[in-house]
């Protein structure tokens, strides 16, 4: 689990001990049962506080207020616990990237994919990477329309992977791996692509920058290398906006 997620998780986790360790001696010496609605509210109200007195952002906060209230109402509904493992490990076959890295799901969309299609063919044949390639939402019409190019997936979320998988199926000019894309060795790479997010894209550009061999070129969708002006910034014609940062090496 990633250093934001366990802060996030501590600070529910102490305003659930603050108020827990209030409420249960008071109502175990008065003899009563506790009263759940109002702890559970008390609880999203302590750790609204806490969120705000350590500048989390808005949706932390709201996160926060709302998590145990909700605990409480879905406590009432009296669902098989059985349903909540199942969602949880469908989450994490699907969202594993978000809990590890801060990098969730969200797909490339037609426009992002012509502007790559009309970028690689101005290169000419390319070896093209996808560093965390979810679905293959590039590497799949990319190879459909460049087929002298040659496209490489990496996902380490299980289910998107394996939709990837099937999806690349009958593609010679794909290869689709699961592995982590802290391991993908992008000196193989003409061209590097990566939709992420703010999280891992300082530390992404400085393995960019001792891998990838001169000639070749970085692209992130959306979220720019802190501090380093891009060479090109091709402006995607879609809602919400979707800037491709071309960084040459
Ligand atoms: C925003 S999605 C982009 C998907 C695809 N590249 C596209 O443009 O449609 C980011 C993907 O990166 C994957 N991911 C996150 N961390 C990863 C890691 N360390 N190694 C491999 N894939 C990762 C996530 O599972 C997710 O599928």
């Amino acid at each position: 689990m990633s250093a934001p997620a366990i802060r996030q998780l501590a600070l529910q986790g102490a305003a659930a001990i603050l108020v827990l360790s209030l409420a249960w001696p008071y109502y175990g010496l008065n003899a009563e049962a506790m009263p759940w609605l109002e702890t559970s509210l008390a609880i999203g109200a302590v750790a609204l506080i806490l969120a705000v007195l350590s500048r989390q952002p808005w949706w932390w906060r709201v996160i926060h207020a709302g998590f145990m209230p909700l605990v409480w109402f879905t406590h009432r509904l009296a669902i098989d616990p059985g349903w909540f493992l199942f969602a949880a490990i469908l989450l994490l076959l699907v969202y594993r990237g978000a809990l590890s890295g801060q990098v969730p799901l969200y797909l490339s969309n037609k426009q992002t994919v012509a502007a790559l299609a009309d970028l690689l063919a101005e290169r000419g044949p390319s070896r093209f990477l996808d560093l965390g390639a979810g679905i293959g939402s590039t590497t799949v019409p990319l190879a459909d329309r460049l087929p002298d190019s040659q496209f490489t997936g990496v996902e380490n979320a299980p289910l998107t992977w394996l939709v990837g998988l099937l999806l690349s199926v009958g593609r010679p000019n794909i290869r689709w791996r699961w592995d982590d894309l802290w391991q993908a060795e992008l000196a193989d790479y003409d061209v590097v692509y990566a939709f992420l997010s703010p999280a891992p894209m300082a530390e992404l550009w400085e393995k960019a920058k001792a891998e990838m061999p001169p000639g070749s070129l970085f692209i992130s969708n959306s979220f720019p290398v802190p501090g380093i002006a891009p060479a090109r910034v091709i402006e995607v014609d879609c809602q919400p906006p979707r800037p491709l940062y071309c960084y040459p090496l």
